[in-house]
């Protein structure tokens, strides 16, 4: 069991405390205003699954909304692994979260500057239940996407996508993929999406301020270059990808499982497809895992 959390705030210049012990104030910006951003990286083997590409992403979700990191990226990098290494994790995620920090109640940003908050935790992954879903796939739902404007921002902000998802396992399905206005996918309310046409091209919706730049997803793209498969970046209908000969999401948590079934129909044969399977394995091998050095950035 996973018991030791990393917080720092304006009452605690940073430690590592019980998970159960660990508080932040009640007037965090962070739980009044959602005002945050946050990062959920796989562990493996103890070590970070493509650490630097998720704390460039930390930076640019930071500076979208005019936050400053608590503290340096290099000693950020030490509490991670510190975290990892206390909580004696071999395989999990770990998920750690910067907001505006607390201040009486005022939707303007606080003048002067507050302290940010940083808190830092990991839990282990049941590897063999993964494992199982990314053999077996997993089934979707599709609804509308009712979320803001900014989704590349990781922002903590995310009510549509915990009422999609609720909505997804109320049918009995993994996730929710949703749908803009014109009809055509977005991503998952925790995954990004995509397919496999009949003609063997991958297909995945382009980068934009419509969905978040997923960490997995660059891997998998730079696994499918690499496996010479054709790659459109581009926009896909529900009708397109029910009728698609394969199709698969893809997260941190996750890494990549088949989507077997879109709003209760088989995709392909309705069993994990060999372009998927083969993208899944290249991608695990490509992802590079951080061991406890530092890195020099
Ligand atoms: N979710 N799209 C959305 C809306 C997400 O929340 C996520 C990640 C992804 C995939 O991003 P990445 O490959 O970097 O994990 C796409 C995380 C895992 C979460 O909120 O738990």
């Amino acid at each position: 069991m996973s018991r030791i959390a990393f917080v720092k705030d304006a009452q605690n210049a940073g430690s590592y405390v019980s998970r159960d012990r660990a508080y932040v104030s009640i007037e965090d910006r962070g739980f009044l205003f959602s005002d945050g951003v946050y990062e959920v990286c796989e562990v493996r083997d103890g070590g970070l699954v493509d650490e630097e590409r998720h704390l460039d992403r930390y930076v640019s979700s930071l500076k979208a909304l005019k936050l400053v990191s608590p503290m340096p990226i290099r000693s950020l990098q030490l509490v991670l692994r510190e975290t990892i290494r206390r909580n004696h994790v071999r395989n999990g995620v770990l998920y750690f979260q910067v907001t505006r920090g607390a201040a009486r109640r005022d939707h303007a940003f606080p003048d002067p500057q507050v302290q940010p908050t940083l808190t830092v935790f990991v839990t282990p992954v049941n590897t063999a239940i993964r494992d199982a879903r990314a053999a077996a796939g997993v089934e979707v739902k599709t609804l509308p996407d009712e979320r803001w404007a900014r989704r590349d921002i990781k922002s903590t902000s995310l009510l549509p996508n915990v009422l999609a998802k609720q909505a997804a396992r109320e049918s009995g399905v993994y996730e929710a993929w949703l749908v803009d206005k014109a009809g055509f996918v977005t991503e998952g309310s925790s995954t990004n999406a995509w397919i496999v046409t009949n003609g063997g091209t991958i297909v995945t919706r382009p980068l934009s301020e419509d969905i978040l730049p997923g960490i997995s997803r660059s891997i998998i793209l730079d696994a499918a270059r690499s496996l010479q498969l054709e790659v459109e970046e581009r926009v896909f209908t529900v009708s397109e990808a029910k009728t698609a000969a394969e199709a698969f999401l893809s997260s941190s948590s996750a890494v990549l499982f088949p989507v077997v079934g879109i709003d209760g129909a088989a995709v392909g044969n309705g069993k994990a497809g060999p372009v998927t399977l083969r993208l899944r394995a290249f991608s695990r091998g490509i992802s590079q895992v951080s061991g406890v050095q530092l890195p020099s950035i």
